[in-house]
């Protein structure tokens, strides 16, 4: 059986770029392939009727240029690289080949939008429903070579496999491991400010640090040599895993939670640190290591 690549996406920007830079590091860090790819439907933008042959050869033309760019760049940094044009709509393109990937790796913005936007809508889409864990490279600086990995931690399945990942990373880069848990719930609290004396809040925070410890625990002892520092809050999860981040070269999170909304791919965290987090953001779904 062939060995899974990680794949990095491109479209000719500058975030993809420092996206392709976290990639091969990657890539060369697990030594295994990276394949670069691009995605293009050379269809006209309004209807889905073929451009004239000579507009779509110019896309396409864009297209190879933006992959032999990432190429070069990816091979400063390690040699096993290959490219490929998929003449398909990017999003589709993007979830279809996760399958085939050990991790997708995205930048947080592409050459659409408008300039303001935090993340693009292929980063969002991809990690909602990408087939293996999507990291997008959020943040200014890439190498954030020896920082600490920090993982948010919830008791929910997807957070079972975002530990699963961040203990991968963090032994493989041999770095501390910042486990976050934190509770909280806006109703409840509102409620008992009204009456503060009416809950045992050190109970509360045992009981929390208990539940992060008992998750860590099995993972801990498969792999020894991670650092693992414990952190428990009384605030919403976003903030703590953002404030961690600060000092991170990762984020790793699941792609949802214990959240009420069913249906809804990403959890309200996860969205939340796509947006703001100031580092790369690994989203990982409940069945994937
Ligand atoms: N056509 C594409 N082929 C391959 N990867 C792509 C393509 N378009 C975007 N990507 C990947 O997704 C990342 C985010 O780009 P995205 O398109 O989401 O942002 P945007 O262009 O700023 O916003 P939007 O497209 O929603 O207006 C890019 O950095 C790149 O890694
Ligand atoms: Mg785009």
């Amino acid at each position: 059986m062939s060995i899974k690549p990680v794949v990095v996406g491109v479209d000719g920007s500058e975030s993809a770029l420092r996206a392709v830079r976290w990639a091969a590091m990657e890539a060369a860090a697990r030594k295994i392939p990276l394949r670069i790819v691009h995605a293009c439907m050379p269809v006209d933008g309004r209807s889905p009727s073929p451009m004239p042959p000579s507009m779509a050869d110019t896309v396409v033309a864009a297209g190879r240029q933006w992959l032999t760019i990432a190429a070069d760049v990816a091979k400063e940094t390690w040699d096993d690289v290959s490219t490929e044009l998929v003449r398909e709509y990017e999003v589709d393109a993007l979830i279809r080949g996760s399958q085939d990937a050990q991790l997708m790796v995205l930048g947080a913005r592409g050459h659409g939008g408008f300039a303001e936007l935090l993340i693009g809508s292929v980063a969002v889409a991809v990690s909602a429903r990408g087939h293996c864990p999507v990291v997008v490279v959020q943040g200014a600086d890439v190498d954030r070579t020896g920082k600490p990995i920090v993982v948010g931690v919830d008791g929910s399945p997807a957070s079972e496999g975002a530990i699963a990942f961040a203990f991968d990373e963090a032994s493989r880069r041999d770095v501390p491991l910042v486990a976050v848990h934190t509770w909280s719930d806006p109703v409840t609290a509102s409620a008992f400010a009204m009456a503060p004396f009416a809950v045992d809040w050190y109970e509360v925070r045992t009981e929390e640090e208990q539940l992060l410890a008992e998750r860590v625990a099995g993972w801990q002892e498969k792999y020894p040599n991670v650092r693992v520092q414990r952190v428990v809050t009384h605030d919403h999860p976003a903030r703590t895993l953002i404030d961690q981040a600060r000092n991170a070269q990762l984020v790793v999170v699941g792609s949802r939670g214990r959240g009420p909304v069913a249906g809804m791919l990403l959890g309200s965290t996860s969205q939340a640190l796509l947006h703001h987090a100031p580092c790369p953001v690994a989203v990982v779904r409940p069945d994937e290591p």
